[in-house]
């Protein structure tokens, strides 16, 4: 499959290949990468035109800079690994900061930083930082081409690493610039460089007002990659908040039933919850005629439209960012199939055949790997994983073999549902409908997930992350809440609201409502992945209008029979399937009082944080 963006610039015969010079006389951009060369006093400075031509040159590039190595071109084509800095493998979220003249403007769950220090500290570090090396300037889209969804950005970086990425991640080149025009001053302008990869010298800093982004001193997706977490999370949100449109962690996936009727669904899971996983889902045996596409599995843009009251999303990614550990082609055949080719390994283990590896990958590891940080693993003494466990796949969404053609529509796709969901190992049930949006929004406000202790078994901490948002808001957490319950006036036919759990475990008491056998005693009760179809068949139906439901003190549930159980895998026969759904759908009043008390208390936790105290004071996240 090729991509249609690139595409669509192959076969443009008035655009030649730029040959890292600038394809703009906007004098707003020209004038923005002059600051930022005088500032970091790069040695070259190479423009972005996104062709296929320039990204096969760059990859040469970072070939003999040792920046990725090529992977065994017959068994993975246009592949290469990228192994981090050991100290750089995730966010730094205590790193982060919003930078609002106003405190109050940002928290609790974000850190605040006046402007005016944030710039003088970043200054200080940018200065000089290029010396020596090239600068690369990085014109981009969030969002589909001549979308009114879309944003402009322009990263400079002084990352090839970051460029080949971004270049697979957004719409990137002269298509941004052509896109911007010769004089709008409408971009987010963003600074980046790796620098010296230091933890001590490393943040990430957001300035909503001035519409700016500077990061240093780390080279990982959500803190380099500045379309993604930092623009179209951070950044949109704020503006979002200020013009009447949201910017969630969501996936967005279209489900045909049978008949060809396609409803688009967008689901908020916490990270590491399955967002990919469900945004690529392959519908069980059982469920044939059921076509799932995807148009985003990280982040959506939504907007209500004035014309029929509906709510219509946009995925602003060209590309997935995804974990690579745990993906199979048992688990996720889809991505799977799609990292055959053309994607950027980041920190995974290599084969001695100059393939891939990563924990969850085949059942059993090979013999013998390279490991994430380039030492040989032996299988039979190793007592580390050989795959960093956030070891990360980057390839284009029209590598997906069920990319949904949607993906690229300006217009975007209308929402029929809205799910929560995260990890949660009682109480929440495997799926339940709000009564309405406000329930729907405060079932979302106090979404908690767990962290995982799967090796004992044991429950994890609670967390709560408010629609899985608590990492990515730009501004205050009270105003998000606000905003999330005023957007139901702006919407005649809103999307109805579900909650759902994948990681229910059985009870170990056999007197529990939720005990299935000693065998399963603590394990998750539902297959989840492909067989997360039976509940998203509901789901949709009940959009349709198609299914009842049984009312429950905290939302409406399936009704017996409504779920199709047909096949579902670990389960003995018909009966035993039935004791399964149960297990996993069991509501305990005693429970969700505990978890309704939680809740308040989480509402008056936040409620105590409604003036933000000053940097130094604020807790660390
Ligand atoms: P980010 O990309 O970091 O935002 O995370 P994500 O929400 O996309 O998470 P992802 O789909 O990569 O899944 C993370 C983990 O959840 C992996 O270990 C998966 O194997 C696991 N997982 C995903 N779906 C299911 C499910 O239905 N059931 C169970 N038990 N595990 C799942
Ligand atoms: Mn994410
Ligand atoms: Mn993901």
């Amino acid at each position: 499959q090729i991509e249609p963006h690139y595409a669509m610039l192959d076969a443009d015969t008035s655009f030649t290949h730029g040959a890292g010079q600038p394809l703009t006389t906007n004098p707003h951009i020209l004038g923005y990468v002059q600051e930022q060369v005088a500032l970091t006093r790069p040695a070259s400075v190479y423009w972005l035109d996104g062709t296929r031509v320039e990204r096969d040159a760059l990859t040469q590039r970072a070939v003999s800079d040792g920046v990725l190595i090529p992977l065994n071109q017959t068994l993975r084509p246009g592949c290469y690994l990228h192994r981090s800095n050991p100290n750089d493998v995730a966010r730094s979220e205590h790193l982060t900061f919003i930078c609002s003249e106003d405190p109050r403007d940002c928290g609790p769950t974000s850190q605040w930083l006046h402007p005016s220090e944030a710039y003088t500290r970043m200054n200080a570090l940018f200065e000089g930082s290029m010396q020596g090396k090239t600068m690369y300037v990085i014109p981009y889209v969030m969002g589909p081409l001549n979308s009114p969804f879309s944003m402009v950005g322009l990263q400079v970086t002084d990352s090839i690493y970051v460029a080949l990425n971004m270049l697979i991640m957004t719409r990137a080149g002269k298509v941004a610039l052509d896109q911007l025009g010769p004089t709008s001053e409408d971009f987010c302008r963003g600074l980046h460089a790796v620098a010296e990869c230091d933890p001590d010298r490393r943040f990430v800093m957001h300035f909503p007002k001035d519409n700016v982004i500077l990061s240093y001193g780390s080279g990982y997706g959500g803190n380099a990659l500045l379309g993604k977490k930092c623009l179209a999370l951070r950044m949109a949100s704020h503006a979002g908040w200020r013009d009447g449109w949201m910017a969630e962690h969501m996936l967005i996936l279209g489900a045909e039933s049978p008949d060809g009727r396609v409803s688009h669904v967008a689901a908020a899971f916490p990270s590491a919850c399955g967002k990919t996983n469900f945004a690529m889902l392959q519908p069980p045996a059982s469920f044939g005629g059921w076509k799932i596409t995807t148009v985003g599995d990280d982040i959506a843009w939504l907007r209500p439209n004035p014309a029929d009251g509906r709510l219509y999303a946009v995925n602003p990614e060209a590309g997935y960012f995804g974990v690579a550990p745990g993906t199979s082609a048992a688990s996720n055949p889809h991505a799977f199939a799609m990292v055959a080719s053309h994607t950027i390994f980041t920190n995974v283990a290599m084969t001695p055949e100059g393939d891939v590896w990563w924990e969850g990958m085949t059942e059993q590891a090979p013999d013998q790997l390279i490991d994430w940080l380039g030492q040989p693993w032996n299988r039979a003494t190793a007592t580390t994983p050989a795959a960093h466990p956030n070891s990360r796949f980057t390839v284009s969404m029209w590598r997906n073999p069920t990319a949904s053609p949607m993906a690229d529509s300006p217009t975007g796709v209308p929402i029929d549902a809205l799910v929560f969901g995260g990890r949660r190992a009682d109480t929440v049930p495997l799926v339940l409908q709000a009564f309405d949006w406000s329930h729907g929004a405060m079932l979302g406000a106090t979404l908690g997930s767990e962290t995982t202790a799967a090796s004992t078994g044991q429950t994890g901490i609670l967390r709560r992350d408010p629609m899985a948002m608590r990492p990515f808001l730009g501004y205050h957490l009270a105003a998000y809440w606000s905003h999330w319950l005023a957007m139901r006036g702006r919407l005649t036919n809103p999307p109805a609201v579900f909650l759902v759990n994948w990681f229910r475990r059985a009870a170990r008491d056999p007197a529990a409502p939720g005990y299935l056998d000693a065998a399963r005693a603590g394990r998750f009760i539902w297959p989840g992945f492909g067989d997360n179809m039976r509940v998203l068949e509901w789901i949709v139906a009940r959009t349709r209008g198609e299914t009842g439901a049984a009312e429950s003190l905290v939302g409406y549930v399936p009704r017996a029979g409504d779920i199709n159980l047909a096949g579902l895998p670990g389960a003995a026969d018909a009966a035993d399937a039935e004791r399964i759904l149960n297990a996993a759908s069991h509501i305990c009043l005693d429970d969700w009082l505990a978890e309704t008390r939680a809740m308040r208390a989480y509402f008056d936790e936040i409620d105590a944080h409604r003036s933000c105290p000053a940097l130094g004071e604020t807790e660390p996240q």
